[in-house]
Order: C-alpha cells, then structure tokens, then sequence
C-alpha cells in the first residue's frame, strides 16, 4: 500500500482484533512522525546498533482484558509507514517487565527501522520496574491471574493481536513471524516455543531466564552466604579474585585476550582460596584478600549447595563481574555488590531478582526479613518456589516436538560472563531438548559467547544472530557460526565467531592472526596445548 493510504489507515477504526477469552477495552491510533532514537550496541541483542532517524509510523495500542482475571493489558504495535518489510516482530520485556519499558522500546523501534511490523506488551503489569504493585493482591495472597499473565498468556495474546493488526493494516497477514528478546524476554522466547509453538516462525532468544525459581534463588544465593558468614567482603577483593581467575584462565583457548573461553577447565585449575592472605592495591592503600571473600566468590561460581552438601542450582561463572564496579557491566545488578564507603563493607543493594522473588511469592510478605535466615530455610525455599510457580512460570519444558513440527527455528546465546542468570542453565535445557527431540540442531541452536555479559556489554555481542535466524527460516540456512567482533585492552578490533554448543571456537596459529574471523573455526573439542598464541593481543 502507498504511504498516503497507510497515514489514512491510521485510524482505530481500522483494528479489530479478537483474541478468544479476552475482551478489547480500547484501541488508539495515531500517526507518529519524525521519530528518532539512537540504539547502542547489544541493546538489541542480536541485531547490530542503529540510529532511527525522522521514522514515521502507526502506533496502535490495544487494551483489553480476560473477563473474571480483572487484569488490564496493554500491548503496543509500531507499523511503519514507508519501508514495510512483509514481517511482523516481537520483542520481549527484562527484569520484571514483561516489555513496553526503554529496554523493548529500544529493540521495538530498532525493528521498526528495519521494516518489521513491530509490538510489545506489558503484559497487565503497568510500568513498575519491580512486581511490588501488582504480586499480592494482599499480604499472604498472590494474583495468580497477573502472574499467569506474565508467566505465559500475554505472549500468546500479544501473537495473535499482532499478527490481526498487521492484516487490518496492509491488507495481508505477515509473512513471517519472529520474537526477540533476552532475560525476562529470553524467558519468553522459550515460553513461547514450548506453550505456543505456532506463534512464531523463528525466536531469538538470549541469556533465558528459564528454570525460574532456581535462578531467582540463586541471584541471592553470594548475598545469603555473606549473611550466613556476617562478613560482606570488601568489592576489592572480590574484583581481584575475578581479575587472577581471568589471568589464570585466559590462554587455554590459545589465546590471550582477557577473556576466560574455556569456563570449566577454569572451574579446575583455579580456587579462589589459594589466594587468601594475598595483598593488593585498593582505593588508596592495600588489603589482604580474606577467606570470607574466597567463600563468596566460590558461592556465586558454584551455585546454591544445601546443608548435607546437596548441589541444587548452578553458579554463574568465574570471570563474570561480581560486584558491578567494571565499566563494561550494562545492567547493575551483580549478585554481590557490597558498600565500603563507610570503612566497614555492607550489602550495596540487593538482587532485585531474588529479593522479590523469595519475599514476595515466596513468604508472600513484602516486609519479610531476608536478613537471618538460615541455609535449611533457603533450601526449603527453593523446594517451594519450584513446587508452587514450577508449570507456571519455570519456563523448562523440554519437550519442543510440536515447535519443530510446527517448522519453528530456535536460536538462544549466552554470555559465559553473565552476572545473574548461568549459562549452565541454558546448556541443561539444550541437553534436555536434545534428549526429548531428535535432531535438536535441525531447529534449535544454543551459541555460547566467551566474555559477554548478560545481554549485552562486554566482547563477543552476537548482533548478527537475528539476520541469521531469518535466513534460517525463510531460507533454509542454518548458523553453523556467528561473527562477534570487539576491541581488545589496545583498541585493535578482534573479529571472532561463536558457535553452536557443544561446538567451541578454535584458533588456528598457523593461519596467523587471531583478530580475523577466518583464522578461527568450530570444533568439538579445543585442543589447547598445540596453538598458544605467545603473544599478548
Ligand atoms: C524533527 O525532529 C528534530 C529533532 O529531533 C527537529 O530538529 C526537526 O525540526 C523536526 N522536523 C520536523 C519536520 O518536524
Ligand atoms: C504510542 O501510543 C501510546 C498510547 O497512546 C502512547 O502512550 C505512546 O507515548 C505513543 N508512542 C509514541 C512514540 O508516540
Ligand atoms: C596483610 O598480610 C601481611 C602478611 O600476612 C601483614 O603483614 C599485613 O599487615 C596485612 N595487611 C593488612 C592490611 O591487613
Ligand atoms: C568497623 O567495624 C569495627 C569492628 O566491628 C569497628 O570497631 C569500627 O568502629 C567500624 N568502623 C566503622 C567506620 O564503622
Ligand atoms: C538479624 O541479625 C542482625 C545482626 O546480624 C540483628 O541485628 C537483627 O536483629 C536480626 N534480625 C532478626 C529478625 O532476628
């Protein structure tokens, strides 16, 4: 359709969309011009940076409700005006939102640039950055309704609304279909392809936040050790453990760079513990590395363990940002930031993740006191959390027969240094997935990226994988690597690949120079001892 008949489309009376079990309260639109933003890199997680300039656009949002849930939803579609691409685009929310915050405005409009129909819903939550206004309907009480709103239903809604709108708005159903999203919105992705396996013909989804109450618990798991000690270890010491575990652990991919590839040989070679007693530079004089702060570190790499030893979740892994005091970390909420400000260290802030979580859904008490409780009570925690919200909200279904069957493509990606959700995690599902489902690869793909953080921020931002992931459905062209390039500590640009688990990167000295994308391929097993790069990059 011209330009000239879309602007004239832009009117409510062009949308009706049904969704069955729910009722339309409103639909608005208004024709939006001249709209611009600047999209920083990894913002949009697997698409590259990108500057909107003077877009024009129908911004179309629809609320409606299910009757009996009295919830309000509210989702957004920008369509735009001059550049339509055929597609239609979701994109996901982060932290406690389920989208329609600046972290999904940023993917909506950079979707919106690249011609795709694009939406996002706050899925009945409102605009809180926490769950505080909408978790109990009184204290002792949840709303099962908002959660399930969260948890899975609005995903589906917001599809089903989509796809309406863009037929009511060019005159044809999208041609294809796509989710994007990371964390909460990662969470989603793999929500969508395990419970609404035809809402989309391909999902992009990063750094998931699936296996819901282990992930909550374990964002507090480093904070409940420092409790249980009394101690809250100075940040210093906890930076300078991370920084000896990446010095230690650097080269055993070949190749020094700063950045830890091979995490579970780390886990062996390294213990924090062999440091204790070490003296560095802090602030303005020295301290020794102590015990407490060995243990905290350990805690956070290992993950939550019961009072019999019992192993119940995994920890985030060593070389990730501890204390959110590295100025690559995007998103502030590292699992054991402590405030030294005061000459003694305490708690800095808290995990939002977990804090809530355990607070909220679990005593179900928004002024319980998380401050003393014991290990056998936090254990006891988790064992609820997976009991009561576990088919609700844990997002761990590994049974995708009917999303392959459906023709769906899958691509998720991890940074190995994630600060909150471990990507040990995502590595269970993609086992579990391949246990259930034969030929996993076919339509499913799990990319590990060495030295990214969650999300975004730091090396190894797959912004390429979206572009792939639609030639994989609309072509047929599977990712069997993903280019990522960064800077390294000289500013040189390093182009690398990741690639699809259980595959790793591997160097190839002979071919000469590790800052070049051909000089690096996927292999089963990294052979280390044949290729280190002596010299520093
Ligand atoms: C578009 O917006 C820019 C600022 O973002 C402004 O300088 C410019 O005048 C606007 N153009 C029109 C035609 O409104
Ligand atoms: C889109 O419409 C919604 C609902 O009216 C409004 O809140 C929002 O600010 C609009 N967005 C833009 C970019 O105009
Ligand atoms: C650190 O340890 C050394 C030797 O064990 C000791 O002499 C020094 O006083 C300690 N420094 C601090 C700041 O505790
Ligand atoms: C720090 O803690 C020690 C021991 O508990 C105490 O003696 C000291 O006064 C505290 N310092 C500050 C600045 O609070
Ligand atoms: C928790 O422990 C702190 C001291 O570590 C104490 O001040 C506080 O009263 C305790 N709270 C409860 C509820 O026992």
């Amino acid at each position: 359709m011209a330009p000239g008949s879309l602007i004239n489309a832009c009117v409510p009376s062009t949308f009706a969309p049904t969704v069955f079990g729910a009722e339309i309260l409103t639909v608005s639109a208004s024709l939006v011009t001249n709209y611009s933003l600047d999209i920083p890199e990894g913002y949009r997680f697997t698409a590259p940076p990108l500057k909107v300039e003077r877009a024009r656009f129908c911004n179309v949002t629809v609320a409606y409700t299910h009757p009996g849930y009295d919830d309000e939803i509210y989702v957004e579609a920008w369509l735009p005006i001059d550049n339509w691409n055929g597609r239609f685009q979701a994109v996901g929310g982060g932290g406690w939102a389920a989208g329609r915050i600046d972290l999904s405005y940023m993917s909506l409009a950079g979707a919106m640039q690249d011609g795709y129909a694009s939406i996002t819903t706050d899925g009945g939550l409102g605009s809180a950055s926490d769950p505080l206004p909408w978790a109990l309907t009184s204290p002792g009480n949840i709303d099962w309704f908002l959660l399930e709103d969260f948890a899975s239903k609005s995903l589906n809604d917001e599809a089903i609304i989509g796809k309406s709108l863009v037929e009511s708005f060019y005159g044809q159903p999208p041609k294809y279909s796509y989710f994007n999203g990371c964390s909460q919105g990662g969470r989603q992705g793999f929500m969508l392809a395990q419970r609404f396996p035809k809402a989309y013909d391909g999902i992009s989804a990063g750094a998931p936040a699936i296996y819901w109450s282990d992930v909550m618990l374990n964002s507090f798991w480093p904070e409940q050790v420092m409790r249980m000690m009394k101690e809250y270890p100075h940040w210093c010491e906890l930076d300078a453990i991370t920084a000896a575990a990446v010095s230690k652990c650097d080269g055993l991919d070949g190749v020094v760079d700063g950045i830890i590839a091979n995490v579970d040989e780390c886990r062996k070679l390294f213990s924090p513990f062999d440091l204790v007693g070490t003296t560095i530079a802090c602030d303005d004089t020295t301290k020794n590395i102590t015990k407490a702060a060995a243990k905290v570190a350990k805690a956070a790499w290992v993950g939550i363990v019961s009072s019999t030893g019992e192993h119940l979740w995994h920890g985030i892994n060593p070389g990730s940002d501890l204390t959110c005091h590295s100025p690559n970390t995007k998103i502030p909420n590292c699992v054991a930031a402590t405030d030294c400000s005061n000459g003694n260290c305490t708690m800095e802030h808290s995990n939002p993740l977990g804090w809530y979580w355990l607070t909220l859904f679990i005593a179900k008490d928004p002024d319980f006191d998380l401050s003393n409780i014991t290990l056998d009570e936090f254990s006891s925690f988790l064992h609820a959390s997976r009991q009561q919200y576990g088919s609700i909200i844990d997002t761990q279904d590994p049974d995708l027969s009917e999303f392959k069957k459906a023709g769906g493509k899958m691509v998720s990606f991890h940074g190995l240094a994630d600060i909150i959700v471990p990507p040990k995690g995502t590595e269970q599902y993609y086992q579990e997935v391949s246990k259930n489902v034969d030929n996993v690869g076919e339509f499913f793909r799990y990319f590990e990226s060495p030295g990214l953080g969650h999300c975004l921020g730091g090396p190894g931002q797959p912004d390429s994988l979206f572009a792939q992931l639609q030639a994989w459905v609309e072509d047929g062209i599977a990712p069997d690597s993903s280019p990522v390039s960064f800077s390294n500590s000289k500013g040189e640009t390093q182009n690398r690949i990741i690639c699809p688990w259980p595959r790793k990167a591997q160097y190839d000295s002979s071919c000469g120079n590790a800052a070049k994308a051909k000089c690096w391929s996927c292999v089963a097993q990294v052979t280390p001892e044949s290729n280190i790069q002596q010299e520093e990059l």
